[in-house]
């Protein structure tokens, strides 16, 4: 089943109740943060096993960023708008990787989470997701609270990986081994799903920097409003800054929002539009482009603009539509 849509509070920072959660490989691992450790192993000149406390003890990073699942790896381009801000905070990646000493020649982090099942016909798998060593090191982030909260033991507890410019699935939850490799491993979740060919391009490349999206949250899809001025409102991401949004009613020109800047943190963007609304039934769809140039798509993929219908009611008595 392709979950899509879930609800999405209209807030900066979504509160970790309504964060989704995606586990491939059943309900979460029990993990006892007095034994837990992370090893830290492969091409490295001094393999480690850390546990909490000697993280703790590490340099310490806090970050708001879109956290946005790609959507089900076998089905890659139906939209599937489970995206959420979050707060996290933990060790940079770069500084476990400082203690251990890459070798020369390490190119890539294998990040595996503790918890392993059955997914797509393969079964005893185990979560494994890479990345190229000098981006890990730059972004990746070891994070072991969520909005100033220890991790929910459904979002890693008591360690996870957050990589904040990619897709939720970069970010390895109950995250227990660290490998310097000089190749990608061969993995379901690594090469054989969460691959795709972007437009334009005609090599498979993995799933790894956030699309440029938007979501439409007020009014809420569905809704009865008030005829007249009503705030047409949401948030916008990317990997890169979004520049622009613009808003569609019914089949009117694009007419462009207002937009927050992005800051320093990878967050989403707050859009706003004032728009009157005849009496009767809507359609609103909002469209983002990024710094890089990227638009969404009106249909088709994943990242397709999204659309709302309300209902817009005059002088309190129901619409006619
Ligand atoms: N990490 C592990 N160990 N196991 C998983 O199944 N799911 C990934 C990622 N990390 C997953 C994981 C996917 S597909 C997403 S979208 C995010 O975790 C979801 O994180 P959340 O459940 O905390 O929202």
């Amino acid at each position: 089943m392709i979950r899509t849509d879930p609800a999405t509070p209209d807030l900066f920072l979504t509160p970790v109740e309504d964060v989704f959660v995606r586990n491939h490989l059943g309900p979460h691992p029990q993990l006892d943060p007095a034994t837990w450790s992370l090893t830290v192993e492969g091409l490295v000149e001094r393999p480690l096993r850390l546990d909490l406390p000697a993280l703790l003890g590490l340099p310490q990073r806090r970050f708001t960023a879109v956290h946005e699942c790609f959507g089900n790896p076998l089905h890659p381009t139906v939209p599937t708008r489970a995206v959420t801000n979050v707060e996290w905070a933990g060790v940079p990646l770069a500084a476990v990787l400082e203690l251990a000493g890459p070798r020369p020649e390490a190119r890539h982090v294998w990040l595996e989470g503790a918890d392993t099942g059955d997914f797509a016909g393969e079964s005893g798998v185990s979560y494994l997701k890479d990345l190229p060593v000098e981006q890990a090191g730059a972004e990746v982030v070891l994070a072991h609270t969520m909005n100033g909260e220890p991790l929910h033991p459904d979002h890693g507890y008591p360690v996870r990986a957050v990589a904040p410019l990619m897709f939720g699935t970069n970010s390895v939850k109950w995250l227990s081994r660290i490998v310097l490799a000089a190749d990608r491993p061969d993995h379901l979740f690594t090469t054989r799903l969460y691959t795709r060919v972007l437009p334009g391009e005609r090599e498979s490349r993995p799933v790894r920097e956030k699309d440029v999206s938007s979501k439409l949250l007020t009014p809420g899809d569905g809704r009865t409003v008030p005829a007249g001025s009503c705030e047409l409102a949401g948030y916008a991401w990317s990997s890169s800054e979004v520049t622009s949004v613009e808003i569609a009613v019914d089949d009117g020109d694009w007419q462009p929002a207002a937009l927050d800047r992005r800051g320093p943190d990878p967050a989403w963007q707050r859009f706003r539009l004032r728009h009157d609304l005849a009496p009767g039934r809507h359609r609103i769809r909002c469209r983002a482009t990024d710094s890089a140039g990227r638009v969404q798509p009106l249909t088709g993929d994943r990242n397709a603009v999204h659309e709302i219908h309300v209902v817009a009611e005059s002088g309190g008595q129901p619409a006619r539509v």
